[in-house]
């Protein structure tokens, strides 16, 4: 048995003053009819394809061994030839590192390891001149303990800079408990003897919270947002943003919650208030895409943070699909394979793409920085079914009524490392719970089997540019392990085969952009109860496309919607023909899309 925690895990000056984000900017007329309902209304950022870096393992170029904005820069035209529309870059502030750059000590300043504002400068110009936007990573739920406001609040109780964070007096006792994600005990409080009194921090101990009840401390947020979108930013990510109210009398966690956390942390009682005074402090003044991690959030809330009317966000990642195929346990999640039901799957996908049937927008992922490998989780890395499980997922990823991110590595079918001793691991988080697992005499080679499968490492190590020593990534020593399959897995060598995933993943993206049904046209399921095949139309203006895609590595059946007939087929990841008569037969993890005409 295997087990693991849980975790979830955008030239020149732009100042010049566009639509709100949530009234989106028009590119266009509506599509048009979407099967007797209106389409969605056009916005520039419904139709592009998002490339997430993750900076610290993309490309060293100065050879400490930690990726670098000249690293990003020299691979501008690699992005470029990608087909993808926008960068999302995880943080590059100034930081101590205790969680790789989530922890800002600086929310002005370059971190030390990737370079200087020159060098940002330098690549933001260099994505512009290609078309490409740039999305930036908005930390502000909570700072570094190392940033000036936090060394300022810790000094006295009449500082200041203390309501910028989340003091309680040791006099009034021990605080109600709350959880964290990060800190070796899973306590949120810290007690600080400098003032007696303990801070609130739900990730690891050097990152306080922000206290978001401070008018002072929000303006000061607004500022850091205006400085970066006046360089010229396209917009933000917003970390763990649906977590920044708080209850500041810090009541015990009230009983519905049964435990869940993220789900309380989710829903402050200011929330909403705030994200429109952002928006109408900033977003609403720039031409933008904000994308909020939603972490807690549910259907049943999503439009309140995305709706057309709101005012306040333009879209958020759901973790329902990726927290799929696991088994939770209080804090922790299982890996379980028993627990693979591609009809449930089915059934999350659907679901989503109807809350935003009449209003806002979603996106969708299958990998990122805190997630293991796409292939490795939802495909099959083993060497026959690789890249053909890949080229399905990503068939899946730029099928789908949202706007798609694809992870850094997964355009090349990269893959879990699996680590299987503490030491090559990097990620506190792993880390902290592997030292109170110790500690409290837990099964370490459980947890150990478990992190190798799920471990946000997985996802992290350095990109395979070459079968040159450390994968190209860099001529130091890098900071964690690179994969050892670099050798036959790597960019150089996707680049050199056209069957290769990397080739597959351009068409794709080609494929998206020149077919708006792909972007914009109804979706509908297809087949509920098939264990193996994912299949659905998508249909505006009276074209139709089908999509099947085989999750199953035997071989797959499913059949033409009623009414339709084949026509031609747009792409395949396979030489063979999926088409026999009505029925369709898929090989292992085969994908395609088809055209489909009435009959
Ligand atoms: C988000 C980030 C994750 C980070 C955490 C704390 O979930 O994606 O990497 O550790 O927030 O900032």
């Amino acid at each position: 048995m295997k087990r693991c925690l849980i975790l979830f895990w955008v030239t020149l000056l732009a100042a010049c003053a566009h639509r709100a984000t949530t009234s989106p900017p028009q590119t266009g007329a509506t599509p048009g009819q979407h099967d007797g309902a209106t389409a969605p209304r056009r916005a520039w950022w419904k139709e592009v394809v998002v490339y997430q870096v993750y900076p610290r393992s993309f490309k060293d170029s100065d050879g400490d061994g930690v990726g670098d904005l000249k690293g990003i820069t020299s691979q501008l035209d690699y992005i470029k030839n990608l087909g993808v529309d926008v960068v999302w870059l995880n943080p590059v502030y100034q930081s101590p590192n205790d969680d790789n750059g989530y922890d800002i000590s600086d929310y002005r300043a370059i971190m030390r390891e990737m370079g200087s504002m020159a060098d940002f400068d330098a690549m933001l110009q260099g994505m512009h001149q290609r078309g490409i936007k740039l999305i930036m990573d908005l930390v502000v739920n909570h700072s570094s303990d190392e940033h000036r406001w936090f060394q300022q609040s810790r000094r006295g109780r009449d500082n200041r800079y203390r309501g910028y964070y989340h003091w309680w007096p040791a006099e009034k006792g021990t605080p109600p408990k709350r959880w964290s994600y990060f800190d070796e005990d899973a306590n949120a409080w810290r007690y600080d003897s400098t003032t007696h009194a303990y801070y609130l921090h739900y990730f690891s101990r050097k990152q306080p919270d922000l206290n978001w009840e401070n008018r002072r401390l929000r303006h000061e947020v607004y500022d850091l947002m205006r400085f970066w979108f006046d360089k010229g930013v396209d917009g933000f990510r917003m970390d763990v943003i649906p977590f920044i109210s708080k209850d500041t009398t810090f009541p015990p966690l009230p009983a519905e919650y049964g435990g869940n956390y993220p789900a309380y942390y989710a829903k402050g009682p200011h929330l909403h208030e705030y994200l429109r005074e952002m928006n109408r402090e900033v977003l609403r003044k720039y031409n933008v895409m904000t994308v909020g991690e939603g972490a807690g959030v549910t259907t049943d809330d999503a439009l309140k943070f995305v709706g057309d009317d709101r005012q306040e966000l333009q879209t958020f990642f759901q973790f329902e699909i990726v927290e799929r195929w696991g088994r939770r346990q209080g804090d922790f999640m299982y890996p379980d394979s028993s627990n693979r039901d591609l009809p449930a799957l089915k059934d999350v996908f659907t679901r989503w793409d109807s809350v935003f049937a009449n209003s806002g927008w979603g996106t969708v992922f299958l990998g990122n920085h805190d997630q293991s490998r796409m292939v490795s989780r939802f495909g099959n890395d083993t060497p026959r079914y690789r890249n053909a499980s890949a080229k399905m997922l990503h068939t899946l990823l730029l099928t789908m009524r949202a706007t798609p991110y694809i992870y850094n590595g997964d355009e090349i079918g990269m893959a879990n490392i699996r680590f299987s001793d503490i030491r090559d691991y990097r990620d506190l988080m792993t880390i902290n719970y592997y030292k109170r697992l110790e500690r409290e005499g837990g099964d370490l080679r459980e947890f150990l089997a478990a992190q190798a499968e799920v471990s946000r490492d997985n996802s992290r190590t350095p990109i395979q540019w070459s079968a040159d020593s450390n994968a190209g990534f860099t001529r130091g020593v890098p900071w964690i392990r690179v994969n050892p399959d670099y050798r036959t897995v790597n960019v150089a060598a996707a680049v050199r085969d056209t069957s290769s995933v990397l080739h597959y993943f351009r068409r794709m993206v080609e494929l998206r952009k020149s077919e708006p049904v792909l972007v914009y046209g109804r979706y509908q399921l297809l087949d509920r109860e098939n264990p193996e095949v994912f299949a659905y139309t998508r249909s505006l203006n009276g074209r139709t496309l089908m999509v099947a895609l085989n999750f199953g590595s035997g071989v797959g059946h499913t059949s033409l919607p009623s009414g339709y007939k084949a026509g031609r087929i747009l792409i395949n990841n396979m030489g063979i023909a999926p088409v026999r008569v009505a029925s369709l037969v898929l090989e292992p993890y085969q994908a395609f899309v088809l055209e489909l005409k009435k009959e």
